[in-house]
């Protein structure tokens, strides 16, 4: 499958998904059936967050296919980073900056950013890897069933 172009957005009732090629992150969801690979690309048109779109179970943050593998997808709803490494391991952080509580704003090159500063977390462990901030994003437990991902 084609590799999505960086900075998408997505928006669906109630959230704005941002969608952005080039992360990993911080597992959860390791293990589980969907943590593989995704048959197809993730589609920034696609929908799914919230359970709201085409194929997101009842209850779902999002499609596993809605988190480009390799990459992450912002939910500004729940506040929740979701990042799927290459090996297809869904993972959740915080969207909440720890150097002063801005909201991250994007997903690329295998990196959490927020806008307000510079910081930035790596997308495996959610460790700051630029600018001010010293702590990690907190982790935010979610699992994988049938395709979705949901809090866990
Ligand atoms: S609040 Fe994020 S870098 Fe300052």
């Amino acid at each position: 499958m084609t590799q999505e172009a960086p900075s998408r957005r997505l928006v669906v009732p109630g959230i704005v998904v941002t969608v952005a090629g080039g992360a990993a992150g911080f597992a959860v969801a390791h293990g589980s059936d969907a943590a593989r690979p995704a048959a197809s690309s993730a589609s920034a048109g696609g929908g799914g967050a919230e359970g709201t779109g085409t194929g997101a179970a009842a209850g779902a943050l999002a499609r596993v296919d809605d988190v480009p593998a390799d990459g992450g997808v912002i939910l500004e709803g729940p506040g929740i980073v979701l990042t799927r490494d290459e090996t297809g391991t869904v993972q959740g952080f915080s969207t909440v900056c720890t150097h002063q509580g801005c909201k991250v704003s994007s997903v690329a090159n295998g990196k959490i950013s927020c806008p307000c500063h510079g910081s930035a977390f790596d997308t495996r462990t959610g460790q700051p890897v630029a600018g001010p901030a010293k702590a990690p994003l907190p982790p935010v437990a979610v699992t994988v069933r049938g395709g979705s991902v949901f809090p866990a």
